[in-house]
């Protein structure tokens, strides 16, 4: 990581939103996000996308301030999203000469988000493009889905710096200082872990480039030991699981479903799991809980039974993993019930659309308070989940 200040010719022109409630209406951010934007100034001056609306006012004020009196002649846009786009319309009506760079599918899609005068020229680039600026050159390279359908991602050469989009983000602002890969982790997972594929095609493209510098739109800037962020990028989108351990997410009404994943947790441990942890859905933040899901290679789900199916909260976690494309783990289910157990059944239901996930043959029935036979069979549980 670096400061923002690792070129002469680019300067970090993006912002601090300390207070934002929840990102994407969302994820909690309790270090708030950082909307970065940058100059490459040249003989001519290129603007690397714009700001969430949230801080159009010192946005502006960041630019006028690089541009120290010149004009800027292209916006680039590498992503539409509005905490990048926000400020586009704006942007043209101030600086009307500038040119808007971006590909045939930005372009579709512009109109959906402004009306901008039709004698705002545009440049449509394809992959493999190129605008020169000087002695900076801009190379295009798509990223279709990496998080939007018309993302695209930018290299410079002279500085062999690599615009990244949404790629490489975090959450967090810039002067925040903590653990990349947490929250960098569960940004990933949460926002773009469905296009695992799509990340990996833009990584081997990527490969072949010679990278100083990533400049993504979210969080800090990254000059120091690239290769340990890009195998991180490369374990996280092939869907290969960080670190061995077991996650055990439970919802429990009334803490007996709880207390059964605390015993299960003990009994893990004592049989030489790595790492153990546990998470509560109903209490803690479920994007921190999919990020572990997707960082362990093995999950224990306990629930309660909850109007004849799932209690809610782990209904909601589950479908959440479906949509984010968890596959290639070992799971277990344990269910609580009091009168008819339904949740078991229902969640092993929804691991079945999922691929390759192998379930545990042994399955666990509570009967509102875990029971000395309830133990016998986590022991043997365990044995399955750590032999
Ligand atoms: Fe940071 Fe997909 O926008």
């Amino acid at each position: 990581m670096s400061s923002v200040d690792f070129s002469n010719d680019i300067k970090y022109i993006g912002c601090n939103d300390y207070d934002i409630d929840l990102f994407e209406s969302q994820y909690i951010v309790p270090n708030g996000v950082s909307y970065n934007s940058y100059l490459i100034v040249d003989e001519k001056i290129a603007v690397m996308d714009t700001a969430d609306a949230r801080v159009t006012d010192q946005w502006f004020t960041n630019l006028e301030n690089a541009l120290q009196g010149r004009t800027p002649d292209y916006l680039v846009v590498h992503h539409l999203e509005p905490d990048h786009a926000s400020n586009i319309l704006k942007f043209t009506e101030k600086y009307p000469k500038a040119k808007l760079v971006g590909n045939a599918k930005t372009f579709a899609m512009l109109p959906q988000f402004f009306a901008i005068d039709p004698a705002v020229e545009t440049v449509t680039v394809k992959e493999g493009d190129t605008l020169s600026l000087g002695k900076h050159n801009l190379t295009f390279v798509m990223a279709p889905m990496v998080h939007w359908p018309e993302v695209m991602v930018s290299y410079e050469s002279a500085e062999k710096v690599l615009f990244s989009a949404d790629g490489f983000g975090k959450f967090g602002t810039l002067d925040t200082e903590e653990d990349w890969a947490c929250e960098a982790r569960r940004y990933y997972f949460n926002i773009v872990g469905k296009y695992g594929a799509q990340v990996q095609a833009l990584l081997k493209k990527a490969s072949t480039l010679d990278i100083k510098t990533i400049c993504p739109l979210h969080g800090p800037i990254l000059t120091e030991n690239l290769g340990y962020y890009i195998d991180k990028y490369n374990t996280w989108s092939s869907y290969a699981p960080e670190d061995k351990g077991i996650l055990i997410a439970c919802a429990s009404i009334h803490g007996n479903t709880k207390k059964a994943a605390d015993k299960l947790a003990e009994i893990l441990k004592e049989n030489g799991a790595e790492k153990v942890v546990v998470s509560d859905l109903a209490r803690e933040d479920m994007a921190e809980v999919i990020e572990d899901a997707f960082r362990y290679d093995r999950m224990v789900v306990m629930s309660a039974t909850y109007d004849a199916g799932i209690f809610p909260v782990m209904e909601d976690f589950l479908n959440h993993l479906k949509a984010k494309n968890y596959n290639s783990r070992k799971v277990a289910v344990i269910e609580n019930g009091s009168w008819a157990p339904m949740a078991g059944k229902k969640m092993a239901a929804i691991f079945g659309e999922m691929k390759n996930i192998t379930l545990c043959d042994t399955t666990i029935t509570i009967k509102s308070t875990m029971n000395d036979d309830n133990v016998k069979a986590m022991k043997v549980l365990a044995h399955e989940l750590c032999s």
